[in-house]
């Protein structure tokens, strides 16, 4: 038996593009280095502030710009798992990061938004971008200052496509979660969902290290997932992991 005839769940979080050269949010010295997440994070700390807020995101777009930030043998790994799946395959990424498409993945919901992105609070508008952003700017659509922002769910708002994660949850067949710490609802919660249900699946973790969910997981890997994820997807592929 193998997963490839199986529907696959594939969650991401900060730990798959850490060894790409961004940092985590919950390592010392991680994202939230210097920033508390009310100033930063928040509707209200837009509200209050806007461009402390685009100053915080204008430097994270920074880094992800740099030309050393690529997407890494993890990225790489999945790319291949989801073209030799043979049933439906989806990656729900909660990284603003665009490293999974930049590896070439297709399937692919971001959860928590995308800092490719601005939004307009006033009319809904999206656009592509690629430059500092700053209270002043005017949404191209409605004309108004001061209702653009980057395109990111902060705590307090609700995520991304959810209703499209859920559907896919309820035919999940395998659950591979990789890099996230498990401290955030309601991606956290997902496994949770997956073992209330009848239907049994596998249930794969790739940490550095246990989290506080590691005890529900059918296997956990330990290691650097830009490691152990082509191990695995390379034993997976020559038939060689049983399940
Ligand atoms: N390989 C595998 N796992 C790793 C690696 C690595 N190279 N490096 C770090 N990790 C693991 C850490 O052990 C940790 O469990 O990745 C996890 C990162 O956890 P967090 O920093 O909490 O990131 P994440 O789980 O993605 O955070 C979820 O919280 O703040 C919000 O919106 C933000 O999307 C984010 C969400």
């Amino acid at each position: 038996m193998t997963i490839l005839n199986k529907n696959i769940f594939i969650l991401t979080g900060a730990g798959i593009s850490s060894e790409s050269g961004i940092k985590t949010f919950r390592e010392k010295d991680g994202l939230w280095d210097n920033h508390r997440i009310e100033d930063v994070c928040t509707p209200e700390a837009f509200q209050k502030d806007p461009d402390k807020v685009n100053n915080f995101y204008n430097e994270r777009k920074v880094v992800f710009n740099r030309p050393e930030i690529k997407p890494n043998n993890g990225h790489k790994a999945l790319v291949e798992l989801e073209r030799i799946c043979k049933k439906d395959f989806l990656i729900v990424t909660q990284n603003i990061d665009s490293l999974h498409e930049k590896a070439g993945s297709k399937n692919l919901l971001h959860m928590h938004g995308s800092l490719e992105r601005l939004y307009c609070m006033n009319c809904g508008h999206t656009i592509a971008y690629d430059f500092e952003i700053d209270s002043s700017f005017i949404c191209s659509n409605c004309k108004k200052p001061g209702k653009v922002r980057v395109d990111v769910v902060w705590f307090g708002e609700q995520p991304k496509h959810l209703e499209q994660i859920y559907k896919f949850l309820e035919k999940t067949e395998v659950f591979i979660s990789i890099g996230t710490s498990n401290n955030v609802y309601p991606a956290a919660g997902f496994i949770d969902y997956i073992l209330s249900k009848k239907e049994k699946a596998l249930l794969y973790e790739f940490n550095l290290e246990k989290t506080i969910k590691s005890v529900l997981f059918t296997r956990s890997f330990k290691g650097y997932a830009s490691e152990t994820l082509p191990n695995f997807i390379k034993l997976v592929s020559n038939r060689k992991y049983k399940i």
